[in-house]
């Protein structure tokens, strides 16, 4: 099973991971927890340039490639062979987030960068995607006072930098994309307690037959 987490700034992605793993652990699963970007060798370098707040002018076309780059080899070095190998796979972010991000985000063409997608994961498209949804200003403010918390800000501040406009497309841009593919998506509410938004998602689980 290969499952995604998805959402703005802030919206509990690594609180909802942590809980999921622990639950599907206890149902005797070998889970992979991984993310993106980041989750490979490779993805570990193109991370840092990704989120590096000097690199602040690279185009969105090149961000776009890296973040394709990051995917490709996430998919054919980390998760395809997780998935061979039985694996329950639960991915911090995955393809949906270039859609949003470098489409609803940045200006490029969402449509497009789904077909460059299917091009990066070559056929493995998660079997749901669990999108947290969060007003911006709620996310941003946990994500900065999180980013203050683990001393970030230095290395990983670059889109939580970016305009409340921005953050606003984003969020609204999540929502259009998960209404367009309502079969894989879940959605949740994100802005109430951890222990709330993780019922919800148990539930979405079971009614998908995935629980
Ligand atoms: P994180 O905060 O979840 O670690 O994600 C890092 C940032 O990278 C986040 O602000 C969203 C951004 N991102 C994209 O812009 N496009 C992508 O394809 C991915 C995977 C992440």
């Amino acid at each position: 099973m290969f499952l995604t987490f998805e959402g703005m700034e802030g919206c509990g992605k690594s609180t909802q991971c942590k809980k999921l793993i622990e639950h599907f652990v206890r149902q005797g699963h070998d889970v992979l927890h991984t993310l993106e970007p980041g989750g490979s060798r490779l993805g570990k370098e193109l991370r840092r340039i990704l989120l590096d707040p000097k690199n602040s002018d690279l185009s969105s076309t090149s961000e776009l490639f890296l973040y394709l780059a990051d995917r490709a080899q996430h998919v054919s070095s980390v998760i395809r062979p997780a998935m061979e190998d039985g694996r329950t796979v639960i991915c911090d972010r995955f393809a949906d987030s270039t859609v949003v991000y470098q489409g609803y985000g940045r200006g490029l063409d969402p449509s497009l960068l789904h077909h460059l997608n299917d091009v990066a994961v070559q056929g493995l498209w998660p079997d749901m995607t669990i999108l947290l949804d969060v007003e911006p200003e709620i996310g941003l403010r946990r994500a900065l006072t999180r980013n203050m918390q683990d001393n970030k800000t230095a290395t990983e501040g670059r889109f939580e930098a970016e305009s409340m406009a921005f953050h606003t497309r984003i969020r609204e841009g999540y929502l259009t994309w998960a209404a367009l593919h309502r079969g894989r998506f879940l959605v949740v509410d994100a802005g109430r307690n951890p222990d709330a938004v993780f019922d919800s998602i148990l539930r979405g689980l079971e009614e998908k037959g995935l629980g």
